[in-house]
């Protein structure tokens, strides 16, 4: 049976579930690790001119061509990339869109459980009198999965379950009725618990509540520039993933909601009103909570150490301690606006990453938004467990690697390539400022055309042989020594011991990884037959 198209209700609602889907964990907890581990000022410079020359172009490019594809019936990555491109190779091509998108989904409800938990967490005070120790200590255990609270084994696996059935239960009620109220919500609510942060942050005084340092010392860190770190590609790198994964481009995110415009709606001005409410969040909101309060308590020198083993854990591991010195009232209310305002973010994050797949199946095979919805469920809970059983094994950042970065630079340059040099330019400029209710700068036309993709190109052929310390020069008498997070040397184990036991682990995420993508194939294929037969169909019917 055919569904009825879904569409947003109100424009207000349509750019709030868009920011809301843009902002998200990468703005609170990503963005200040990785301006920390890449010099604080060093990575502002990278990081604004990579929104500039990437992130608004592709913004554009997501709005203009999920609304292209929505306009056709076309909800999904794979099909959005079919229509711009007009082959049916172009299918294959846009399942890397949601081959990100479902792998990013499965590790990051994982994370927003770990968010509703400490939230519970800090409410009933199970951080009361811990040192920091203990609270570093209790986020392991919890990752082992062994934490009980109030006689209820496995709070870990019950938290990620939980978190999952509400994204689930929501997307089930569609576009307007689910996606778009629950932005409405939780938006406002994000927007007040961080202004809360943000004024605790910037009045922390050296000497008061056991801080060393005022909050400022962290903001002047991170916002004096330091130009050497132009000539770093390293650093380049890392401000262009965090561009990517702060408006969370590649992922097919933003064009599926894009799909669900009207004809007659704006794009420029819609667009940019969503991508610059992530960059306030990001970089007023989310650069003004953890390093000014962190660094207000440890310092430069400790903090940085803090971030150098990476990931999302810095939040945990220390703000419920930190939080903890300032009374137990305030301890509680900042722990539930630190968590609430994260799992806010998170939700419309995950709501917007989890919809490009219910799309995909409601259209390939005709369910309704519901029974997609339950299936795409199924799928994110099989592909999230090895993440939660083998957390400590390397599965987590093999997804991290290969969906959260990897799959998104892809997708994205096959977006640009096929927007500005297959579709062309021209055609794709007017569907950018068709109806659109400000003045697009003609600049952007050339960035387009050509700075964009070719960008994208040359990070993508980095990312795939990148060398030994960045060392570019091929007639080096060394040869060309591949670094060890190069694409390449990272499928071949390089600099991993062939004894460590985590190689099995790593290969079977990689073969589980691999089972999806043939699984996405799979449901392309199936419904291009199903297509065709009912054509057949059709026009021998039509004959006779
Ligand atoms: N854009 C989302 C985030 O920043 C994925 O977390």
């Amino acid at each position: 049976m055919a569904q009825k198209r879904q569409a947003w209700n109100s424009r207000i609602g349509l750019i709030l579930a868009m920011a809301g889907g843009a902002v998200g964990l990468g703005n609170f907890l990503r963005f200040p690790i990785q301006a920390i581990q890449n010099g604080g000022g060093a990575f502002i410079i990278p990081y604004l001119v990579s929104f500039v020359l990437l992130g608004l172009p592709l913004t554009m490019i997501e709005w203009s061509t999920g609304k292209l594809g929505g306009l056709f019936g076309h909800h999904s990555p794979p099909m959005i990339m079919q229509k711009l491109g007009r082959r049916v190779h172009w299918r294959y091509i846009g399942s890397i869109g949601l081959f990100s998108s479902i792998i990013i989904a499965s590790y990051y409800c994982f994370i927003e459980s770990w968010i509703f938990s400490y939230m519970l967490h800090s409410l009933f005070g199970t951080f009361d009198g811990m040192t920091e120790l203990q609270i570093s200590d209790f986020f392991d255990r919890y990752l082992n999965l062994s934490i009980s609270v109030s006689g209820i084994p496995c709070d870990t696996f019950l938290s990620f379950v939980f978190c999952l059935a509400l994204n689930i239960y929501i997307l089930s009620k569609g576009i307007a009725g689910g996606i778009e109220r629950v932005a409405k919500i939780c938006m406002p609510l994000l927007f007040i618990f961080g202004i809360f942060l943000v004024i605790k942050a910037f009045t922390l005084k050296a000497g008061e509540d056991g801080a060393i340092f005022d909050g400022t010392l962290g903001l002047n860190f991170l916002w004096t520039p330091q130009f050497d770190s132009l000539a770093n590609p390293n650093v380049w790198l890392a401000a262009a993933g965090q561009v990517f994964f702060t408006l969370s481009l590649g992922m097919g995110a933003i064009q599926t909601y894009a799909s669900y415009l009207k004809k007659e709606q704006d794009i420029a001005l819609s667009s940019l009103t969503s991508a610059f409410t992530n960059e306030f969040t990001e970089v007023i909101l989310g650069s003004s909570i953890i390093i000014p309060i962190s660094i207000g308590y440890f310092g430069i020198d400790k903090v940085i150490e803090l971030t150098q083993s990476g990931g999302f854990g810095l939040g945990f591991r220390t703000m419920p301690y930190l939080f903890e010195q300032w009374g137990t009232v305030f301890s509680t209310l900042a722990g539930v606006a630190f968590f609430g305002l994260l799992f806010f973010a998170g939700i419309t994050s995950t709501l917007s990453i989890i919809q490009p797949t219910v799309a995909h199946l409601s259209k390939s095979f005709d369910w309704s938004q519901k029974k997609s919805s339950y299936i795409t469920g199924s799928f994110v809970f099989f592909l999230a467990l090895p993440c939660i059983l083998f957390f400590d094994k390397g599965v987590f950042d093999e997804y991290d690697y290969w969906g959260g970065t990897m799959a998104l630079f892809l997708f994205a340059m096959f977006e640009a390539i096929a927007f500005s040099w297959i579709l062309g330019v021209d055609k794709g400029w007017k569907l950018i400022t068709g109806y659109a209710n400000i003045t697009v700068p003609r600049f952007f036309k050339f960035v387009l055309k050509y700075i964009t993709p070719t960008m994208l190109i040359l990070i993508f052929i980095s990312a795939l042989v990148k060398p030994m310390n960045d060392d570019w020069s091929l007639i080096s008498i060394h040869g060309w020594e591949l670094d060890n997070n190069a694409i390449i040397a990272k499928l071949m184990h390089k600099g991993m011991d062939v004894n460590d036991s985590n190689i099995i682990y790593i290969d079977g995420a990689r073969i589980y990884l691999l089972l999806l993508l043939i699984t996405i194939w799979l449901t392309i294929y199936i419904n291009i037959r199903v297509r065709k037969k009912r054509v057949q169909k059709h026009n021998e019917s039509m004959m006779s």
